[in-house]
């Protein structure tokens, strides 16, 4: 079997990229080139896709410092060949010494930046308990084989790519101010593309994962770093919170729609909740006689983004801790009802909706990845640290990131976090608690066998990047690589706009829509979709986005 791989060299014009890897017999599709290449290794060796998830989910952590991680979580969305479901959850936790007032002054004053940056934004991390578990459950392969490559890429060097090169170059002055002890790789001064990172530290923090697995990060001397690290830099998570910190396997959501079921991630994320509640209110009109560009495609979306946006800000968080009324709002009746207000002629404007105003910045830092093995198992995965770099925190000494995914609670009722999105009681923090995502990793079946694998980074804008990359499929006949490359919009409810990729929306259907009440803003890119569509007969065909690095790699 050769093993083939296939790199997009950069980013050209959204929409360039017209057909994507296609292989027979398994892929990995990722943000890194070397990260695919670990996890198509992996199942080259006779491992699975959950074995080739947990060597990506390693390598990202070395070779893509802004979102792969050890120190940080994600969901992992398992379909097996015999058609059984798994979501396993390994998301951050709060620690126990958090409170819902944490991010604010005695006035009640968010503290400007106090979740986003600095050892008090950090969660409980999860992703090596995660790999754990999925080990556990799933693992074929040797523990040790699983973490190795990433261990030989901190300790012998990589190459950078452009796109990772210009990352620690733009955030050099932040990781000076944030850190305890900066990492020399954090502190030199001109990083560019080929030059050669070692993370020495980084790779005895995985040899100890590799030899002692769980304890080799929540106990011992990896613990004992991050401790230290809390002391010095005024943190709260302690050895307790370590210890205690567990994910957990969860049912995933799942629903049909049209032809097709859908896979996804249940509470604590959003993200499976809203993609089927997003399909659902479209349901009933015809999409597929729809044009892609017309004012009625996208006013359509956008009006119900704006409704599942709405119900999110209110009824979402971690299920542990909040009664989230998931029946309710997967209900067909509920969701068409939703609608009913809906016309083809006019803007309802989101303060008619509900109230709040927000203000919304770009970060695309969470990282997605799609696997299909040779048996036809899949896993879809989407791991973050939330902001780019999260917390912009290197635990001294253990050579890892430490996330900043406290933001993604609502820090204050009607306050909005660092993707505009606002938040109430369902997901105001709690010691223990989760908080709540929008990652949508997702699975989706059609004639009950494996049809697609899909996810996306984005923060908010995952799930509509998940949604409309879907419907590029179904609806509008594109092959996989098209769908992911094709430029997108995003709604979310509040802000009151529509974010546009340049080249989605033309100017003369812009004119209409904004005389129908809508609000335009053009906008960097929306989201970064790694994806997989099965071609019976063939094998599979890989989407990797075009906007990073991202690469599909498989034989
Ligand atoms: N940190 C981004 C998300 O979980 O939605």
């Amino acid at each position: 079997m050769a093993l083939l791989l296939f790199i997009f060299p950069g980013c050209g014009k959204l929409g360039d990229q017209t057909t994507g890897l296609i292989t027979g017999e398994a892929m990995v599709v990722s943000a890194h080139p070397l990260a695919s290449a670990a996890g198509a290794n992996m199942m080259k060796n006779g491992g699975n896709a959950v074995d080739a998830a947990i060597a990506v989910q390693f390598a990202l952590a070395v070779v893509y410092p802004s979102a792969g991680n050890i120190g940080g979580g994600g969901f992992m969305v398992i379909r097996q060949s015999d058609g059984s479901l798994h979501s396993l959850d390994y998301r951050e936790k709060a620690p126990m010494q958090a409170h819902r007032k944490m991010y604010q002054n005695k006035n009640g004053d968010v503290i400007n930046d106090l979740s986003i940056l600095g050892h008090l934004a950090a969660g409980v991390p999860g992703s090596v308990d995660g790999m754990v578990r999925a080990y556990e459950q799933f693992g074929t392969l040797p523990w040790r084989d699983l973490i190795q490559p990433a261990i030989d890429l901190a300790e012998k060097g990589f190459p950078l790519t452009e796109r990772e090169a210009s990352k620690l170059n733009d955030n050099r002055a932040e990781f000076i101010s944030t850190n305890t002890v900066t990492p020399r790789f954090l502190l030199d001064e001109r990083w560019a593309a080929g030059d050669l990172v070692y993370m020495k530290n980084l790779a005895n923090t995985l040899k100890r994962i590799r030899d002692h697995g769980r304890s080799g990060f929540y106990e011992g001397e990896t613990a004992d770093l991050i401790i230290s690290e809390m002391k010095r830099g005024n943190g709260i998570i302690n050895h307790d919170d370590l210890r205690r910190y567990e994910s957990k396997w969860r049912e995933p959501v799942t629903a049909n729609y049209r032809k097709l079921r859908i896979i996804s991630m249940g509470p604590p994320s959003s993200g499976g909740i809203a993609l089927i509640q997003l399909l659902k209110m479209i349901e009933n009109y015809e999409v597929d006689t729809m044009d892609w560009k017309s004012e009625n495609y996208v006013h359509l979306l956008v009006e119900a983004e704006k409704r599942v946006y709405a119900d999110r800000a209110v009824w979402l968080g971690d299920a542990d801790y909040f009664p989230v009324p998931v029946e309710q709002l997967l209900d067909d009746g509920y969701l068409h009802r939703r609608m009913a207000d809906f016309s083809f002629n006019h803007a309802i404007s989101s303060d008619s909706i509900s109230e709040g105003n927000t203000q919304l910045e770009e970060s695309v830092e969470t990282t997605h990845f799609s696997i299909v093995d040779p048996w036809g198992n899949a896993a879809s995965v989407t791991t973050t640290l939330n902001g780019s770099f999260g917390a912009k925190v290197v635990v001294g000494g253990a050579g890892f990131f430490l996330n900043n995914e406290m933001d993604d609670f609502s820090i204050k009722s009607g306050f909005p976090n660092m993707f505009g999105l606002v938040g109430s009681d369902a997901n105001a923090i709690e010691p223990g608690k989760r908080m709540l995502s929008s990652m949508t990793p997702a699975i989706i079946e059609k004639n009950d066998s494996l049809y697609m694998v899909i996810g996306s980074p984005g923060g908010s804008r995952i799930i509509t990047s998940v949604f409309q990359c879907l419907l590029n499929v179904t609806a509008f006949k594109m092959n996989m690589q098209e769908s992911v490359s094709a430029p997108r919009f995003h709604h979310q409810w509040k802000p009151d706009r529509i974010y546009v990729e340049p080249g989605r929306i033309p100017e003369i259907t812009k004119q209409h829509l904004v005389e129908m009440g809508h609000i335009f803003e053009e906008t960097g890119s929306i989201g970064s979709v790694n994806a997989i569509l099965m071609i019976p007969g063939k094998g599979m065909e890989g989407g990797a986005d075009p906007r990073g690095d991202n690469t599909a790699s498989g034989f």
